[in-house]
């Protein structure tokens, strides 16, 4: 499931980068709004595969005594994926606040992979 989880966020963070080009460059056409539809597709298979890894894991996590930095990273992806939507939308209808909003997004991206490769679980934990 965790292979599920690491193929989602790339696939996530493709789209987001597509769809933010797409609505930048503003004009007709659907590219931006096709990859946007198929982000937030993937956000669903994202949240699910993160919440599988969590509750598969639990029993290890109350073992670990670490269970705030479990509910850290939990918390940091959902607001990950909050803020690429939010973004995204300010983006698309041309608002000032697009900016600061893309780049609260990609601190906390950076903020949840980081929290992610920190926590034992995965292969990329294992590189490390
Ligand atoms: C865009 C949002 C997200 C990003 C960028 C992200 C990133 C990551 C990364 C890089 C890992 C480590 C994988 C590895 O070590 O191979 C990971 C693991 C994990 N993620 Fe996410 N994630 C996101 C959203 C979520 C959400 C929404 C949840 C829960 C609902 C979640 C729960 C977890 C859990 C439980 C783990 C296992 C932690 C461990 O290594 O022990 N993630 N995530």
């Amino acid at each position: 499931m965790i292979h599920l989880h690491l193929t989602t966020i790339v696939l996530a963070v493709i789209l987001y980068v597509i769809a933010l080009v797409f609505y930048q460059k503003g004009g007709e056409g659907n590219a931006g709004k096709m990859s946007h539809m198929i982000l937030r597709a993937d956000y669903i298979f994202l949240i699910f595969s993160g919440l599988i890894v969590y509750i598969q894991n639990m029993e290890g996590i109350g073992a670990s005594g670490g269970h705030m930095m479990y509910g850290l990273k939990v918390l940091f992806g959902l607001a990950v994926v909050a803020l690429m939507e939010m973004s995204l939308i300010k983006t698309q209808k041309g608002s000032g606040s697009a900016n600061t909003l893309k780049i609260i997004a990609i601190i906390v991206l950076v903020i949840t992979v980081g929290l992610g490769i920190y926590l034992p679980l995965g292969p990329l934990s294992s590189m490390f």
